[in-house]
């Protein structure tokens, strides 16, 4: 059918009958299921984190509004991968949903793409995830070597008030290298942890606004849109724009609901509940913090690493700072081990097509788990961890998510249109438009992005055409398969 090796497809029947590596599932995963799912992988570092600093440089108060956009760009999206998810239920993703319409070439950069969003949330929430530990040691008394809490170059505050430059974030490189062995000897959430998880971090948030919220001191609310500084993204209207771009990381995960469409009990009602659920509970909670933190601490204050556990300070109740401490790097520790997860599921159905080396594919005769990409993936998370800040981490992924989602929406108008009867058990409403509201919400997010981010998306996607050209287009499958016909 394709007329360029670029564009060749693998058509949607082969992928639904050869249900990818997860054939043969059953169908266990309800509405409830689903809903734990989303909001297990959502909410992490987003709202633990990179709420406080984002107010803090960008929006004020406001970020309540940023919150807004953020969720008003991922519902759509969110439709788009729900037709997605019930269409082509297996493995792979927006890779997967690209090889299906846009054609190989495509299909790699999204999959290319998707490390910056799997790969990299990885290493952000483990940024976070080594603030909270640091400063929950702090309240024990213990204090690790300032210089090995951060990333090179950052200043760090020591316990005695000295001020010291960092030369790496160790607790980060260690929770990454830690999940990465618990992956390769084979431990994965399972449906029941996952719910513990799900509940112990809501209940950390529900707890963070039922305690902050008679403390909040409405002055800090005021002013609510602080000006802007003169420049775009600081404060003011820009700010809220840059401000949604940013905490759109916060939302990221919705998206990982997909990806269980081939367990789901009625994919067709329950997708939607699982994925457009998690979004709108996700989106309540995070205005109530968002608006509990700004009450509580004037938004300059709140860039600090822990900026959930600087509001609970304003309570004044030690107890309940070491509790929330703990329920944060649960919430986060989960979240590194789903997408550190999800990565090697992309990198193995990538390797499966020849788009990557066969190393992504090699199975552990014991574990039964692809340990040698677990162990590629685990190193370079972590050093990417322990050097880089959690700012310039987090809108790299929110960047390239966004980028993956605008390609997703295009693929549902694509598909409509070149093959409008296949078998759609969930259709998005409204098509073209609710897909077109969602690419162009993703594109005005990513506008909202500095330019130094657009630099390094383009840079990264240079190094995939790069790795295209050298090695995937020849080892690709479908290509070898045509040279075999040719022959
Ligand atoms: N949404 C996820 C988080 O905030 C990626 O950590």
């Amino acid at each position: 059918m394709a007329t360029s090796p670029y564009m060749a497809r693998k058509p949607v029947h082969d992928l639904v009958r050869s249900g990818g590596e997860g054939g043969g599932l059953e169908r266990t995963l309800g509405p409830w299921n689903l809903l734990a799912l989303g909001i297990g992988a959502i909410i992490g570092a987003g709202i633990f984190v990179i709420t406080g600093t984002a107010a803090a440089q960008y929006a004020g108060p406001a970020i309540m509004l940023s919150f807004v956009l953020g969720a008003i760009a991922c519902a759509f999206v969110g439709m788009c991968y729900t037709e997605f998810a019930t269409l082509i239920p297996i493995s792979g993703s927006a890779y997967t949903y690209a090889y299906a319409t846009l054609g190989e070439l495509i299909a790699w950069i999204i999959g290319w793409d998707l490390i910056l969003e799997y790969a990299m949330v990885g290493a952000t929430v483990s940024v976070g995830w080594s603030g909270y530990i640091v400063s929950l040691l702090g309240d024990l008394g213990i204090h690790l070597p300032p210089s090995l809490t951060a990333a090179p170059g950052s200043v760090v505050q020591a316990a005695d008030g000295s001020r010291v430059t960092a030369v790496f974030n160790l607790p980060a490189f260690a929770i990454v290298a830690a999940l990465s062995a618990l992956l390769i000897i084979g431990v994965k959430e399972s449906s029941r942890f996952n719910v513990l998880i799900v509940v112990i971090k809501v209940g950390v948030v529900l707890v963070f606004i039922a305690a902050g919220v008679s403390f909040v001191v409405t002055a800090n609310w005021h002013p609510f849109i602080p000006d802007n500084t003169g420049t775009f993204g600081q404060f003011g209207w820009t700010g809220i724009l840059r401000g949604a771009a940013v905490v759109f990381f916060a939302y990221i995960g919705f998206d990982a609901v997909s990806t269980a469409a081939q367990e789901a009990k009625n994919p067709q009602r329950h997708m939607p509940i699982g994925i457009l659920g998690s979004l709108i509970i996700c989106t309540l909670l995070y205005m109530a913090v968002a608006a509990v933190l700004t009450g509580l601490v004037p938004y300059p204050q709140l860039n600090v690493p822990d900026p959930i556990a600087k509001g609970i300070d304003v309570i004044g109740v030690p107890w309940l700072a070491v509790l929330v401490k703990i329920g944060a790097l649960l919430g986060l520790t989960s979240v590194i081990l789903v997408f550190l997860y999800g990565q090697s599921r992309i990198f193995f159905t990538m390797a499966g097509d020849g788009l990557l080396p066969p190393a992504f594919r090699v199975v552990h005769a014991r574990f039964h788990t692809p340990y040698l990409g677990h162990l590629i993936l685990g190193l370079a998370v972590g050093v990417v961890g322990g050097l880089v800040p959690i700012g310039i981490l987090g809108e790299l992924v929110s960047i390239g998510t966004l980028f993956a989602f605008v390609v997703v929406c295009a693929g549902i108008i694509y598909l409509r249109r070149a093959q409008p009867d296949l078998p759609r058990p969930f259709r998005c409403p409204a098509v073209p438009w609710v897909p077109a509201a969602g690419i162009a919400s993703c594109v005005f997010l990513m506008i909202g992005l500095p330019f130094d981010t657009w630099l390094r998306l383009v840079v990264w996607l240079a190094i995939g055409f790069a790795i295209y050209f050298g090695y995937s287009r020849r080892h690709s499958t479908l290509a070898v398969a045509r040279r075999g016909a040719a022959e």
